[in-house]
Order: C-alpha cells, then structure tokens, then sequence
C-alpha cells in the first residue's frame, strides 16, 4: 500500500486523480485541505483535526460494481468501525453519508478515474467548531469528550473496508444490503430528493439490490432513486 501524507493539499481526491503512479489501495491521507469537496461541488469542511482521506480501489471486471454500491460499502465500513470503537449508534445516510443524533459525521465521495474508484472519506475527529456547517455537523471529540488518533481510525475503517469488499467480491451483496438498511438512517423518513430539476417526494422504504432508495409516495406508488439530493 502506498501511502502519500500532505501537512496541507488542494483536495485528497484530487490528488488522486492526478496521481501518476496510482495502484489498487493507494492511500492519500491530509491534516488539511484547502479545497475540501462534498458532492455537488459542495465545500467540505477540512481544517485540521478531521480524517480527510483518500484511496484508490481497482475495478473487478468479473463484476457488476458501480460508485453507488461501492459508496454504501464504504458507509458500512466506517458505521462498523465507529460502532465497534464508540459504543454509540451510528446510521449509514443513502447515499453517502453517516450520521449520529441527526448530524453528519462522515461524508464519502466516490469518484472514478480509468480503472480505477477514488474513494475520498471525510470523518469529523477531533473538530471543535464547525462554523457554518455548525447546524449540521458533528464530531467524535464533541461526542464523547475524547481526542483521538486520526490515523489509527483511517487504517481502522480500511481494514474494514478490505473485509466488507472481500465478502462482496465472494457474493454477499445481498447479506451486507440487509446489514445496511437495518442501519438504514432515512427509513420511514418523510423526505424529498432532488434530481435535477425535479423534486420526488414521498416514504423511504429501504435501499433495494440495485443500491437505489426506495421511495413510497403519497399516492402509494413506489418509486426507486438511483442518485440524489436529500431534503428533509
Ligand atoms: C459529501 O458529504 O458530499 C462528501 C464529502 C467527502 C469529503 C472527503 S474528505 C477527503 C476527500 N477529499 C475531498 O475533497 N473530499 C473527500
């Protein structure tokens, strides 16, 4: 595993993108990034005190992986890696977040380059204050009262992420689904996404097989949602 370490970078995905040398499970690992991304080219917050890092993952050609299913594996590996170390509970938010109390802990940004998932997770470690994402986010130190070592929790949610991908690879997609929507953080959640410019409404049911949400609206019709924006 090659592991790049920065004091400071634009953006650990982006670095991934234009890293020559890329090969399966590189490791870009920052204490800062000047230009953090979430999805929709949204700012993520990345001061120092946060896990801010990316890997890279060789596509299997054998099978059918797509970035939606990879970024719910990545949510499991970090929901079972704090569950396992934070004894608290802890949600996968479809399609790429997780979340405790109602706030954000860990958002994942899946991207592609080549052959290759660029897999950027942000985790909330150590951070004080958020500023203007104050309302919306949350952190282990605000949680629990404890400073914790950032690296030894991304190798952590590697590992992790290395065992929940074997078993995919040997088949388990199906079992490791049932795992995520007992996790499921919007289940029965009266939610709107956004797709575009159109705005679908309605009940979330569960995160069927395809890894889209599935959505009951008001006039009882499912609807399955492959991508999205939440709105509560
Ligand atoms: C989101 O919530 O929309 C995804 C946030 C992903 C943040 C991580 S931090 C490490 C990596 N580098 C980035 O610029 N983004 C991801």
């Amino acid at each position: 595993m090659k592991i790049y370490r920065f004091d400071e970078i634009d953006s650990t995905n982006d670095f991934m993108k234009r890293n020559e040398e890329l090969e399966d499970f590189s490791l870009a690992i920052a204490e800062k990034q000047i230009k953090g991304r979430g999805r929709f080219g949204k700012k993520w917050y990345s001061e120092e005190g946060g896990a801010w890092f990316t890997f890279s993952l060789k596509e299997d050609k054998n099978i059918r992986e797509e970035n939606g299913k990879i970024t719910l594996l990545a949510g499991k590996a970090v929901e079972e890696y704090l569950s396992e170390n934070i004894n608290m509970d802890f949600k996968i938010k479809w399609p790429n977040d997780v979340y405790i109390n109602n706030k954000k802990i860990c958002g994942i940004l899946t991207e592609k380059r080549d052959d290759f998932f660029i897999i950027g997770i942000g985790v909330n470690v150590n951070i004080e204050v958020f500023g203007e994402f104050e309302k919306t986010a949350e952190s282990l130190y605000r949680l629990t009262g404890e400073k914790y070592n950032i690296e030894k929790i991304i190798f952590g949610i590697i590992d992790r992420f290395k065992i929940i991908y074997n078993r995919f690879l040997k088949g388990e997609w199906k079992i490791i689904l049932n795992e995520i929507n007992e996790k499921n953080y919007l289940e029965n959640k009266e939610i709107s996404v956004l797709k575009g410019s159109e705005e679908i409404k309605g009940k979330v049911l569960k995160i069927n097989s395809k890894g889209w949400l599935v959505l009951e609206k008001e006039d009882k019709n499912e609807i399955e949602i492959d991508s999205g924006e939440i709105r509560f």
